[in-house]
């Protein structure tokens, strides 16, 4: 196959020609794919045929091991690696995935897992006429562009990572405005319960605030609004201070990628190096996404 790689004139991203579901990457195409992953961050593979969910699988499975986030989540399907995003619901009034039509927060993906995500696939089955863009910024560039003294400070910090709140309606930290999100997760808990089902529970972690990508080697700020809950040992108003200065320092519009989906687009982007959100959309229309992440 031939991949032809095209860089967009914004702070990331570039488009990706050319790819065959079903044909396996030779060596030298999946080398192209990783080093325009580290230059670019975020690839946006469009144009090719809708692939099996067997093969979207086994494509995603050539840069990692993969998560099996859909037990955490319980919409496990036959391939547990694929974790479906969508606000469908299903005839038992049970979303068929997790997302609803709300904003996303900025967050890394499994970042409140001990083995985050280390590269994200996330795949536009189905869209709403008014179709949320999807928002990427660096936490390379965010480092980067840190005074010196501050990015040294950071470097002796470990953070908490947290999302119970999103899943557990008597957790004390679920706002009002989470009470559908949690509410869901309690249907699909009670599903798998009356079905004999067991899940893993949704995992909770600490990382480093300044984390080196286990391939390229290159350091990067690891905390996100979404997800860091706390910094370690630090007193609870210095620690909300220092996590919004560095919020507002990696999210700068000048450094944003707002991408607009089309359907079919398959974005696979770098899960440590960068963060993500995305908006509402209003009519509430249906759109169904396919997620894989290879872990750390
Ligand atoms: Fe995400």
């Amino acid at each position: 196959m031939t991949l032809e790689i095209r860089p967009l004139a914004e702070p990331l991203g570039a488009h990706v020609y050319g790819w065959e579901p079903g044909v396996p990457l030779d060596d030298e195409e999946r080398a192209s794919l990783v080093r325009a992953l580290r230059r670019y961050s975020v690839l946006v593979l469009r144009g090719h045929r809708t692939p099996s969910d067997t093969e979207l699988v086994s494509f995603a499975a050539g840069f990692g091991e993969l998560i099996k986030g859909s037990e955490w989540f319980r919409d496990a399907g036959d391939l547990p690696e694929i974790l479906p995003v969508t606000n469908a619901v299903g005839e038992d009034g049970i979303p068929l995935g997790t997302g609803g039509s709300g904003s996303l927060e900025w967050h890394a993906d499994y970042s409140y897992s001990s083995r985050p995500a280390k590269e994200s696939f996330l795949e536009a089955l189905e869209l709403p006429d008014d179709p949320p863009r999807t928002y990427f910024c660096s936490q390379y560039t965010a480092l980067e562009s840190l005074p010196a003294d501050l990015a040294d400070r950071l470097r002796g910090l470990r953070a908490y990572h947290s999302i119970t709140e999103y899943v557990d309606p008597n957790d004390p930290r679920a706002k009002p405005e989470m009470r559908r999100l949690t509410s869901d997760f309690d249907a699909k808990r009670r599903r798998d319960e009356a079905a004999g089902i067991e899940r893993p529970e949704i995992p909770e972690a600490e990382h480093p605030v300044v984390m080196r990508h286990p391939e390229s080697g290159r350091e990067l700020v690891y905390v996100s609004k979404g997800i860091t809950r706390h910094i370690l040992g630090m007193p609870r108003e210095e620690s909300n201070a220092l996590l919004k200065e560095l919020h507002q320092h990696a999210t700068r519009e000048e450094g944003v990628y707002a991408h607009a989906w089309e359907v079919g687009d398959l974005v696979m982007f770098d899960a440590l190096g960068t963060m993500h959100r995305r908006d509402a959309w209003r009519s509430g229309g249906r759109r169904s996404m396919r997620q894989l992440s290879t872990l750390c």
